[in-house]
């Protein structure tokens, strides 16, 4: 049984997620993966839980874990790293896709120190993706991000592992939920206004939706299976963007009467060795592989030159969703894959 320590750095929905899943999956961990995962501190912006001798959470430390009583003034994240053996961060704090932090401070620090980073937040990878792989790689350490590229679905394992040997030619996904969602409600004959409220109102879309449905999410998701598959820095200032605030219901009727559909795609290809990355809605016959992705659903194809074309779809597309592919990262992580 191999005993791992486990510290949290930031506790919103997907960090709560996480250490819940922990505490529900320690059985089979142990079961199935002989590993045993040891809760060290979780870490908010200016509060920490932390256990002197980490253990691994159980229903009772789930309600200590919830009770205010129980935190501390915030130690810094360095002198906790120094009091265990090395095991994994969890970094699921905000993401700020213009300076990366505090992310990027985490997820360096605790590779400095040893530890195998496994992150959800976009914006220190956007903006410092070879940096921190170098850096791990130097440590030889893993820095896992599936919750970064679209969670549940997993595009990178897929294009990472089950592709080896095979070349990418092309990438197409539809990697955005929220957008997805309120496409699919548009064909159903809402008005984007109507669609948007729903899918708020069934917390699909945030309050404040710019970022989804400008294509902002899609966009950084595509940059970072570009970083990942095909070993490329996209700036995201140079990408053709276009979400779908200014996609017609009577474009969306349209479509549907002609037996098509309009997607919010994003393609990422390579022809005569140059690259081209866009985020657009686009219409799509029922033969398109991403044709029967609906609601919140995500899809990704791989178009490859041995292995044909592939298609991923599905996948949960909410917090317990981004916390479960961590948790698949950082078991992968313990069997080297
Ligand atoms: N929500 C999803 O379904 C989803 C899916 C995929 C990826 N993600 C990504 O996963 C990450 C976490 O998502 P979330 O929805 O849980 O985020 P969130 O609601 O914004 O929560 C962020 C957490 O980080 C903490 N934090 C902020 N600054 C910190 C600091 N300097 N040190 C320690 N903790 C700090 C916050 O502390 P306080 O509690 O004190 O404010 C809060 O607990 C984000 O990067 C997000 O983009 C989310």
């Amino acid at each position: 049984m191999r005993s791992i320590p486990v510290i949290v750095v930031g506790f919103g929905p997907v960090g709560r997620a996480f250490v819940r899943l922990m505490t529900e999956k320690s059985n089979d961990l142990r079961e199935k993966y002989q590993l045993e995962l040891k809760l060290k501190a979780i870490l908010r912006s200016t509060s920490a839980y932390v256990i002197s001798e980490p253990e691994s959470p159980d229903l009772d430390s789930l309600e200590k874990i919830n009770n205010p009583d129980y935190w501390q003034e915030k130690p810094s994240l360095d002198s906790l790293l120094d009091q265990t053996p090395p095991g994994a961060v969890i970094e699921v704090t905000s993401s700020d896709l213009k300076t990366g932090e505090p992310g990027f401070d985490h997820i360096r620090t605790s590779l400095e120190k040893g530890w195998h980073v496994v992150t959800a937040n976009k914006g220190p990878l956007l903006l410092y993706f070879s940096e921190l792989m170098r850096l791990a790689s130097s440590k030889n350490l893993k820095l896992k991000f599936s919750g970064a590229t679209a969670a549940a679905l997993p595009a990178l394992d897929v294009g990472q592992i089950c592709l080896a040997g095979s070349r990418i030619l092309k990438i197409e996904g539809i990697l955005n939920g929220t957008t997805n969602y309120i496409l699919t409600r548009m064909a159903e004959g809402l008005s984007y206004d109507e669609a948007l409220g729903e899918a708020q109102q069934k917390g699909i879309a945030e309050r404040n939706p710019a970022y989804d449905v400008e294509g902002m999410d899609t966009a950084v998701k595509l940059a970072l299976l570009a970083a990942a598959l095909f070993d490329l820095k996209i700036n995201i200032k140079e990408m053709e963007i276009t979400g779908i605030t200014a996609v017609s219901q009577e474009e969306v009727v349209q479509a549907v009467s002609q037996g098509k559909k309009i997607k919010l795609l994003a393609t990422l290809s390579l022809e005569n060795e140059s690259v081209k990355a866009r985020v657009r809605p686009e219409m799509i016959a029922s033969d398109h592989p991403l044709f029967w992705v609906d609601g919140s659903n995500k899809g990704l194809s791989f178009f490859t030159d041995t292995m044909g074309e592939l298609t991923i779809t599905g996948g949960k597309s909410d917090p317990r969703g981004a916390a479960a592919a961590m948790l698949k990262d950082l078991i992968n992580i313990y069997r080297s894959f």
